[in-house]
């Protein structure tokens, strides 16, 4: 007897097929026998579930903002069955201890599966945080960002040297900052501009050990598309968002790099196929801290949850192709990672996220971060109906079933030594 049988589902290539799952593994694509849970699927589109391989969990003193149980459960309920956390927390993952901590806290509260980034400063070690566990190294601060300082180019150029010597990845927040503080969203897209992020890109392929390819985290211009060195990561907000739909000092549209015009926002969009992979830089903040002046305000915006469905909405408005969407979602991230995705073959993840195809108006009402709120309010979403983790439904129409979580390490780690 099997453990479940998803039955009838339609396959991305249009094939209708029932998927049998046995001890957490997909065991059969076709036609599947008696399972002790038998869900009819008919008419429901599954897909291989998302990683989103940059989202900020916060937890700790942050989790006032979100923890890794309500930020693991907006992934889920959005699609996504693994994310990778960002080490800008406070403390910010610098040492084996810290990261390790870190691993604890995701351990009790994650609901799907997880990596953890390190953290790199001026002069700091990788080595050690290798061994701990780490998925990759950043996102390194080229530029400062809400909890994240800078690394001069020099120091970049260091610390990249030492983690290419470990074989590891490095991911790079990369912008040129101007002087000032911005008063609204026009400002601050003029003090981090697209031409500015281009340019700091440039210097990057400039400084790179031989053989390196740094993955360069949310990018936001086409401009800055061309010239990035190493695989290319764009945001749903810099997609989807620009800054003529927002008031022009309207905070919780704050992030960095900023929102752009609506024209450069759509030349972006245009750029898809130029495009490695898509993830959320889900980075939330509390509503209070949001509602300050524009220049005291954090960067940052939540965008795990809406990730996949404001995408699969273009995928039934035809702008996207189905392919395309999973190949950026959940192929092209662990491609980058080096890690299995999510899919039907043996060895792949038994992670699928399956979708009725209705799209609905986004509310924050409906959304599980803890931070309430979202800067996509109102936009259409397909959302799934039906999340499957690890062989097991991890959720389903608003209920989580499942309490699964599970760290997914990096190459380096060292049982041994750490945990
Ligand atoms: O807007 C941002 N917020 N950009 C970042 O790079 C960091 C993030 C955060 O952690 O709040
Ligand atoms: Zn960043």
């Amino acid at each position: 007897m099997l453990d479940l049988v998803l039955r009838s589902t339609t396959l991305p290539d249009g094939r209708i097929a029932d998927l049998a799952f046995q001890d957490g593994a997909l065991v059969s694509v076709g036609s599947a026998g008696k399972a002790h849970e038998d869900i009819r699927c008919n008419g429901l589109l599954c897909i291989p579930a998302a990683t989103d391989m940059h989202v900020h969990m916060r937890g700790g003193t942050q989790s006032a903002k979100e923890d890794w149980r309500t930020g693991t459960m907006a992934a889920l309920a959005g699609g996504v069955t693994m994310v990778v956390d960002q080490p800008n927390t406070i403390p910010p993952l610098l040492t084996p201890e810290a990261y390790t901590d870190r691993i604890r806290e995701a351990k009790t509260g994650a609901l799907c599966s997880f990596a953890v980034n390190a953290g790199v400063s001026p002069g700091s070690d990788p080595l050690p945080l290798w061994k701990a566990g780490a998925m990759a190294f950043g996102e390194i601060f080229a530029a400062p960002s809400s909890y994240g300082d800078a690394l001069t180019i020099e120091e970049l150029k260091v610390s990249l040297q030492k983690i290419h010597s470990l074989g590891a990845l490095a991911t790079i927040h990369s912008e040129e900052v101007g002087p000032g503080s911005p008063s609204d969203l026009t400002a601050h897209n003029l003090i981090r501009s697209p031409d500015g992020e281009a340019r700091a890109l440039g210097l990057i392929g400039e400084i790179l050990p031989i053989g390196m390819k740094p993955h360069i985290c949310h990018i936001s211009s086409t401009a800055s598309l061309r010239v990035a060195p190493g695989s290319k990561e764009v945001t749903p907000h810099h997609l989807f968002l620009a800054i003529e739909d927002f008031a022009p000092e309207d905070t919780f549209a704050r992030v960095n790099p900023p929102i752009r015009p609506e024209s450069d926002r759509r030349a972006l969009f245009s750029s898809w196929n130029s495009i490695d992979l898509i993830a959320s830089d889900h980075a939330p903040h509390t509503r209070s801290e949001k509602t300050v002046s524009f220049a005291d305000a954090p960067s940052g915006l939540p965008g795990v949850e809406t990730m996949l469905p404001l995408l699969m909405n273009e995928v039934v408005r035809k702008t996207i192709t189905l392919n395309s969407l999973v190949e950026k979602t959940a192929i092209a991230p662990c491609r980058v990672l080096g890690i299995p995705p999510a899919g039907y073959a043996p060895g792949e993840r038994s992670d699928f996220a399956l979708y009725a195809m209705q799209p609905e108006t986004i509310r924050s009402d409906n959304l599980h971060s803890r931070s309430g709120w979202t800067p996509f309010e109102g936009r259409m979403g397909v959302f799934p109906t039906l999340v499957i983790h690890k062989g097991r439904v991890a959720y389903r129409d608003g209920d989580y079933s499942y309490d699964s979580g599970g760290w997914v390490t990096g190459r380096g780690y060292l049982p041994r030594e750490h945990i």
